[in-house]
């Protein structure tokens, strides 16, 4: 039988690659994404190169099309795509200048409806599954910068809507908010190694498992969510119990 294809966009690390790796483990031929080549090389070592690359910047509504309907034609198939690219990186506050809001919304918002907009195309004969990686910052107001809660929140309303829009089609689409995510690199470790008292009482303080989510973590609800053959237009949070605790 022929293995299930998948592309993750954005996973030559953290979240992306935690997803690519679980999903190489059950069997899945995998397409990892990154618009920098030698780090894509370097996570497709860590796979035994038993993955594909799309070097590609999956911002850009083009560069969704291309990749899609290549994976498409070379593999004739295409049964998940993970929208993963987005940043929480911006400015705090209420005066935040157009410019700001634009490109969060680019990274965030229309980067991920591009690719499920082409994605549906290829899937609409076979239908398939779209699932966007969204954050707890946009299920409610926590603090974060208001450009990426409210991208984050406009992903989580696009995906509802195109679930409807899709099932006909066979085609499910699903979302998964993490929380705080550690990983080499991250933001959080860049906190961490800044401050670890504080990051250390914040975590202790908001979320009642008491530590951070791991790439595994998100990974294994991709998983759950990829053999979860019923549901559609659902939304996993995976944050240690942070949204429960404040509602
Ligand atoms: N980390 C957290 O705590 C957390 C919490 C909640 C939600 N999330 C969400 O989870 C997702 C992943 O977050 P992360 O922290 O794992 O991100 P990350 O560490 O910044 O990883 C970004 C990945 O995406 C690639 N990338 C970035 N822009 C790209 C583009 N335009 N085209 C193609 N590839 C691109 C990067 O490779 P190149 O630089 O080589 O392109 C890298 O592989 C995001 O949507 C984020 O909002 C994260």
């Amino acid at each position: 039988m022929k293995k299930k294809v998948a592309l993750v966009t954005g996973s030559s690390r953290g979240i992306g690659k935690g997803i690519a790796k679980k999903l190489v483990e059950h069997n899945y031929l995998v397409y990892i994404n990154g618009r920098n080549l030698e780090s894509l090389e370097k996570t497709a070592k860590e796979f035994n190169d038993e993955v594909k690359l799309v070097v590609s910047d999956l911002s850009d509504d083009l560069n969704n099309k291309q990749a899609i309907e290549k994976i498409f034609k070379d593999e004739g198939r295409l049964d998940l795509v993970v929208a993963n690219i987005g940043s929480g990186k911006s400015i705090a506050g209420w005066n935040v200048d157009m410019s700001e809001y634009k490109r969060v919304f680019e990274i965030n918002f229309f980067s991920a409806v591009s690719l499920a907009t082409h994605a549906a195309e290829v899937m609409k004969e076979s239908g398939g599954h779209i699932l966007f990686i969204s954050s707890i910052a946009g299920c409610e107001s926590l603090g974060a910068p208001m450009a990426y809660s409210s991208a984050k929140t406009a992903l989580l309303s696009y995906a509802k809507s195109l679930s409807k829009a899709t099932a006909s089609l066979n085609i499910r689409v699903n979302s998964i908010s993490p929380g705080n995510v550690m990983f080499d690199g991250s933001t959080w470790d860049e906190k961490s190694k800044h401050d670890r008292e504080a990051v250390k009482t914040y975590i202790e303080k908001n979320v009642p498992l008491n530590g951070f989510a791991t790439p595994e973590d998100i990974a294994k609800a991709v998983l759950y969510l990829e053999e979860s053959s019923f549901t559609t237009g659902t939304n996993l949070v995976v944050d240690g119990g942070q949204l429960n605790k404040i509602i």
